[in-house]
């Protein structure tokens, strides 16, 4: 069981989702993973001494983001639960590691709600490493999640981006990440698209931003589609709107080269000899495929072997 826990866990994590984020659909995976550990440590049964608190490790995910902007950071613990509230004898506690400020501090830029912490706008100084603590009558435990804010500039792109991928001459999907909190419940999502700071016209045959959704459609994706993109969306709040912006990095790859295996022999008539076993070879030419990833197969009248033949008295050999 203990290996099951975030914190044995940990740096394996980190490592992997560092990778993780190099393709919008992997990055999903990885958010997938991570909820089912979440999970684990919820299910998880602990009798601890009022005071004693362990710490289950740092969330895999830092979140990268710019000034003036909001920001809402989730309780690792409660991501599980998404949407739902914690349970109500459950008390969700954050505060800032090495640093005086209480979290949410005096003042109405920072604030606890449902399992998050928002911070409307993020500045600079609010980066470093928040701890969410859940206590109840007889479970606590605490994980921590960075927060690294960037100042608004294109300098900064390197670092906030997210890195998608896209094959070439095909059409492709981009997402707008991470907007879950500011999308929920809300119907009038619209997503602004820009490639580097040109907004991309909605009815131009190349880009379509689909309505509803977060996603930018790129119709046959060309060398030249590769870079930086921006989506952004507008969030109201108390008379205020705030945009909330996502850099993608697009890299474009070339479509991988697939040969059809060619069947070298038998090509003729095979004879045989009545009541003598008989073994027939069949060779392929794979050119750059593997075994791996060839399936190969005998039929007799158009029916698998083991069908054709339930007694088995014909069989299929090994690949070698
Ligand atoms: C405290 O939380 C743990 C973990 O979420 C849960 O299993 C347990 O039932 C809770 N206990 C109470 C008294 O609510
Ligand atoms: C908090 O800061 C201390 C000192 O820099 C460090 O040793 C510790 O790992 C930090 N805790 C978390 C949860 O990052
Ligand atoms: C949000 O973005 C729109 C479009 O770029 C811009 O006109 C507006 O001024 C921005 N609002 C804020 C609060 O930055
Ligand atoms: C294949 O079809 C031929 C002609 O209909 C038949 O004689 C033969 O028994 C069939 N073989 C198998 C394995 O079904």
């Amino acid at each position: 069981m203990q290996s099951c826990r975030p914190q044995m866990a940990g740096p394996q994590i980190s490592t992997s989702c560092a990778l993780w984020k190099l393709s919008g659909t992997k990055f999903i995976l990885c958010v997938l993973v991570m909820s089912i550990l979440a999970f684990t440590v919820q299910s998880e049964e602990h009798t601890v001494a009022a005071g004693d608190c362990p710490f289950h490790g740092k969330h895999y995910k830092t979140e990268f983001r710019v000034e003036g902007e909001p920001v809402v950071l989730r309780c690792p613990q409660v991501w599980s639960q998404f949407g739902t509230s914690t349970s109500p004898q459950a008390l969700l506690t954050w505060r800032k590691n090495n640093s005086a400020q209480t979290v949410p501090g005096e003042g109405p830029r920072m604030w606890a709600e449902d399992g998050a912490l928002w911070v409307l706008p993020a500045l600079r100084e609010d980066s470093g490493t928040y701890i969410c603590t859940v206590r109840n009558a007889s479970h606590c435990d605490e994980m921590s999640v960075e927060l690294r804010v960037f100042e608004n500039t294109e300098a900064s792109l390197p670092f906030i981006s997210y890195s998608q991928i896209l094959t070439l001459s095909a059409s492709g999907v981009l997402v707008c990440p991470d907007l879950r909190e500011f999308t929920r419940n809300r119907t009038d999502v619209r997503t602004r698209w820009y490639k580097g700071s040109v907004l991309l016209d909605q009815d131009n045959g190349k880009f379509l931003s689909v309505e509803g959704t977060t996603h930018l459609l790129i119709h046959d994706v060309s060398v030249e589609d590769a870079g930086y993109y921006k989506c952004s969306i507008t969030l109201a709040h108390e008379g205020r709107h705030y945009n909330i912006t996502r850099n993608i990095k697009l890299r474009v790859s070339q479509r991988k080269k697939e040969t059809i295996p060619v069947i070298i022999s038998p090509l003729q008539t095979i004879s045989a000899s009545l009541g003598s076993p008989l073994t027939i070879p069949c060779k392929v030419f794979l050119g750059a495929g593997t075994p791996m990833t060839t399936l190969l197969w005998w039929t007799a009248n158009s029916t698998q072997i083991d069908s054709a033949y339930p007694g088995g008295r014909v069989t299929e050999g090994p690949q070698q």
